[in-house]
């Protein structure tokens, strides 16, 4: 049986278009997903929309439509730019499907029976011309913390989730599974968060105040809160309750990818409610850092949200890929500017990858009619490159299964200068000037051989540009992992096709 992986994004709100901080969750998630696959490892890869809510149904207010206009209109344009920057996952929820909202309800149901839920009274702050509650710590200066006027204290019958009665049981699971969250310095965030009681949870809003949500299967008047419902889009699409075979092969190998933001209502509200339906945690949360564009935090009021699809198609998606996947080191926050993508483009993709592989078909037409050369005998200098390929190979699996993305990539920078340094040393150029085809070759061949296996390495991040790299090479991926990484599967012989260079300079 092959060896299953679920691999989630957080689902996205679909009260605007996508940008740069979802892109990457999602681009870092199909990443994944692809090493995995390389592996030959069975993945199931879900992303998808968050379309209930007080902001979507503030949106489509503003939007002059209603939410679920809003959201089937909005869902169109994150599905694009999926399309556009080459996501691969298997599915794609959305919280206003019916097999999702057939679960939540299930789930209400069961917590309800069990008295995991209960009838109580929520006590909040009310913004009356905002028409929005907020909690003691949203207001600032006691006000408002959206227009800054003032709030009236109000009470009103809600329906709570029993979480605090699984305060202990979370704290223990968390100092027993050091590894569960990742990075891992990121757990003391939230063992710190469980320092003080755990509150129970209200999970409602009554339809009065928001009527765009799962209505409770108990009581009508009430919808449930957005948190609630959109945690559960994991279970659903996992098949829990609809296909028990493969939810007992999906879900003990979870990964949820997620910003750190959203570390809190992952770790505590879902590992709670998971434990109340009767459900082992998930395997993994991995949470990233926040893009700051310009050293000022994203936010649509800054108007600096980067559109991910703009960028893409200035750069090429596999290049702004690549961006996102390297730019930022695991879990910390990184600068975002079309100048650094632009640096990154220039400098890594076009001088030191795209140049060498370019230049080495080149050579390879000229010097050797066109044709893979025989590497011939090994010198030492080969000899130090396949050792330090095979290195390279363990250490890049090593890096992508702690999520240090950016450090496996770093790593293969590294293995591409020298192969840079390698051929230049060499120079192929001179040695034929001089007839001494046999060096030619062999540096022709080993050069082109370890280009060929970095660029294996890297194509879950450039599926596209490393597919065009081999063709141009005139090499052929046999779909065994194992195979295509062993040091000599570049066929002499093969034709090399000259073309335009992967990373064109605009
Ligand atoms: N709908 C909730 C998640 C529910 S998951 C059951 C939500 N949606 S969101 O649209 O606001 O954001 C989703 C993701 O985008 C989060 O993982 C968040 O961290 C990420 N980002 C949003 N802005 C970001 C940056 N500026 N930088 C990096 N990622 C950020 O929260």
């Amino acid at each position: 049986m092959p060896d299953h992986h679920y691999i989630t994004t957080s689902i996205y709100y679909v009260n605007d278009e996508p940008h740069i901080g979802h892109a990457h969750t999602t681009v870092l998630a199909d990443v994944l997903a692809r090493y995995r696959r390389l592996q030959g490892r069975h993945v199931f890869f879900l992303t998808g929309t968050d379309e209930h809510g007080q902001k979507v149904r503030d949106a489509a207010v503003e939007n002059d439509t209603n939410p679920k206009t809003q959201a089937d209109r909005m869902v169109v344009r994150f599905q694009d730019a999926w399309n556009n920057l080459n996501i691969s996952h298997d599915d794609f929820i959305r919280t206003t499907e019916r097999r999702h909202t057939r679960l939540v309800e299930s789930i209400l149901r069961s917590l309800w029976d069990k008295g995991d839920i209960y009838f109580g009274e929520y006590v909040g702050w009310y913004c009356v011309p905002d028409e929005r509650f907020w909690t003691e710590k949203d207001l600032v200066d006691a006000k408002c913390p959206d227009c800054g006027r003032a709030v009236e204290k109000i009470s009103e019958g809600n329906y709570f989730f029993r979480m605090s009665g699984y305060q202990k049981w979370l704290v223990d699971h968390l100092n027993d599974h050091a590894e569960f969250i990742q990075p891992t310095y990121r757990r003391n965030e939230v063992l710190g968060y469980l320092g003080r009681p755990l509150g129970d949870l209200c999970i409602t809003r009554p339809v009065h105040r928001l009527d765009w949500g799962v209505r409770l299967p108990f009581d009508p008047n009430y919808v449930t809160y957005v948190w609630f419902d959109a945690l559960i889009n994991y279970l659903t699409a996992a098949g829990f309750r609809s296909d028990d075979r493969a939810f007992e092969r999906l879900w003990p190998t979870a990964t949820h990818l997620i910003g750190k933001d959203i570390l809190i209502t992952h770790s505590v509200f879902w590992l709670t409610m998971l434990k109340a339906i009767g459900i082992p945690p998930p395997k993994t949360i991995f949470a990233h850092g926040w893009w700051n564009v310009e050293g000022a935090k994203m936010s649509k009021s800054v108007g600096n949200v980067a559109k991910p699809l703009d960028l893409a198609s200035v750069f090429g998606t596999d290049a702004f890929r690549y961006f996102l996947v390297r730019e930022m080191a695991a879990g910390r926050d990184a600068e975002f500017s079309e100048e650094l993508l632009r640096r990154r483009y220039e400098s890594t993709l076009a001088n030191d990858l795209g140049n060498l592989a370019h230049r080495l078909v080149h050579m390879i037409t000229r010097y050797c009619d066109g044709a893979i050369p025989e590497g011939g005998t090994v010198g030492d200098q080969e000899t130090e490159l396949r050792d330090r390929y095979t290195q390279l190979v363990t250490k890049v699996f090593e890096n992508i299964e702690s999520f240090a993305f950016d450090e496996a990539l770093r790593d293969v920078e590294e293995v591409v200068r020298e192969l840079n340094r390698y051929v230049e040393w060499n120079a192929p150029w001179a040695r034929f000037k001089h007839g001494d085809q046999e060096a030619v070759r062999r540096v022709l061949y080993h050069a082109s051989e370890a280009l060929r296996l970095v660029s294996v390495l890297i194509s879950p991040v450039m599926p596209e540009k490393t597919r065009q790299l081999w063709e141009s090479l005139g090499w052929t991926p046999s779909g065994d992992l194992s195979e295509e990484l062993m040091w000599g599967r570049l066929r002499p012989g093969s034709e090399v096709i000259p073309g335009h260079p992967l990373f064109p300079k605009n």
